[in-house]
């Protein structure tokens, strides 16, 4: 038996579970130090009403005879499809039924979805960006370019026409920088890819942050992007499901190459691998769509802005320079003092123990910043920015 050899091109560890170990040794060390995590991008508040009532009565369906389920089908049920359907119309957006793939979240779908590409493929990733797109393409032995995202570009870069690439991976809002394209920049990528036989895969897992109208919350209000794209989102981050598991995939009809359709390719994909999300956790999703639902996750979207507020208030104060926490859960930020990132890390950990994500560990463009998440409990948020506050002051 040979092994997967490209299993040695990637680090030991991933991202965030490199952070948790080195928090965890910490607090070992320290176990009367009470340390404020605004790392990984996990969220505190509980899920909604809405959602909790739906799971309730999901989990006493399954207790009787007449309505209990067992398999369903693989793509998702059409009650939460046709929710989701039209939420995206009210973003302008028309889909069909069979174009929406309902899935246990993004970084499953984006990592499952590179079956669908040859090994032979070079793949374009924005630098920095989430771990996961590259991480996956190295396990599979694709080639990877990079496109520098930076200060000069606003962390938003634009396709180089000398560059060659057939995948390529766009997060907007962004993950780390919290950067967002505008309708004009994606509109450049998706007719970078039509031009060029290219396929986006475009991540939208925050798009629920996005509160300018004018702003895309999905790349197919791009005219074009129906024969180049598939967007991928959950609602780990809309509702809080990081750990109740759901997202979705949409594969639009038009996306054909070569003759061939890549949505029946993904539809073939997930009816042999997948065998679906549970049914209680599928009708809990369909009620973050339904009136009270969407009211109710406004709410909380709200106490994370709020959040971000107060974090980027106090890096105003000390003259931090920093974006994102807009549009976005995540502040990024410039390294006082010229520290680099996991300095920076190992700074706040020993002296105010307050847990952020080195900039470094998503791309070699990360080196020297630092990025805070908003999803803190407020209580926590606030220690912590008064922490900061006294260190930087
Ligand atoms: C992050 O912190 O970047 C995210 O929580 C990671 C994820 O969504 O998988």
């Amino acid at each position: 038996m040979n092994i997967n050899k490209n299993y040695q091109n990637i680090a030991d560890s991933y991202l965030f579970s490199t952070v948790a170990k080195k928090v965890s040794e910490f607090s070992s060390k320290n176990p009367d130090k009470k340390i404020i995590r605004l790392g990984i991008g996990d969220v505190t508040l509980p899920l909604c009403k809405a959602v909790v009532s739906a799971l309730k009565s999901a989990c006493d369906e399954m207790g009787v005879k007449e309505t209990f389920r067992g398999y369903g089908p693989e793509q998702g049920y059409e009650f939460l499809k046709t929710r989701l359907q039209d939420y995206y119309k009210s973003h302008n957006v028309d889909l069909e039924l069979d174009e929406i793939f309902i899935s246990d979240g993004a970084k499953s779908d984006l990592g499952n979805i590179l079956d669908l590409f040859a090994v032979d493929n070079t793949v374009l990733v924005p630098d920095p960006v989430y771990p996961v797109y590259v991480d996956t393409n190295t396990m599979a032995g694709r080639k990877i370019v990079y496109i520098d995202a930076n200060e000069q570009n606003d962390f938003l870069p634009l396709p180089d026409s000398s560059v060659k690439a057939d995948i390529i991976y766009l997060c907007s809002p962004n993950n780390p920088t919290g950067a967002v394209y505008n309708k004009t920049q994606l509109k450049k990528w998706v007719d970078y890819a039509n031009e060029n036989h290219a396929v986006i895969l475009f991540d939208s897992a925050y798009e629920c942050f996005i509160t300018d109208k004018e702003l895309p919350r999905s790349i197919y209000e791009i005219e074009g992007a129906k024969t180049c794209a598939i967007e991928f989102c959950s609602l780990s981050k809309t509702a809080g499901f990081t750990g109740t598991r759901c997202g979705y995939t949409i594969v639009p009809k038009t996306l054909v190459f070569d003759g061939v359709s890549l949505n029946k390719m993904w539809l073939r994909r997930q009816t042999t691998k997948f065998n679906g999300v549970p049914y209680i956790i599928q009708r809990g999703a369909e009620a973050v769509f339904t009136p009270e639902g969407l009211e109710e996750i406004q709410e909380n979207l709200n106490y994370y802005r709020e959040n971000a507020k107060l974090i980027s208030e106090t890096l105003k104060k000390h003259n931090i320079w920093h974006i994102g926490g807009k549009h976005s859960p995540y502040i990024w930020l410039r390294c006082p003092n010229n520290m680099t990132s996991w300095e920076f890390f190992d700074y706040l950990l020993e002296n105010v123990q307050v847990v952020g994500t080195p900039g470094a560990g998503f791309g070699k463009n990360g080196e020297g910043y630092f990025r805070l998440t908003s999803f803190g409990s407020r209580e926590n948020t606030i220690e912590a920015v008064e922490r900061l506050d006294k260190l930087f002051g």
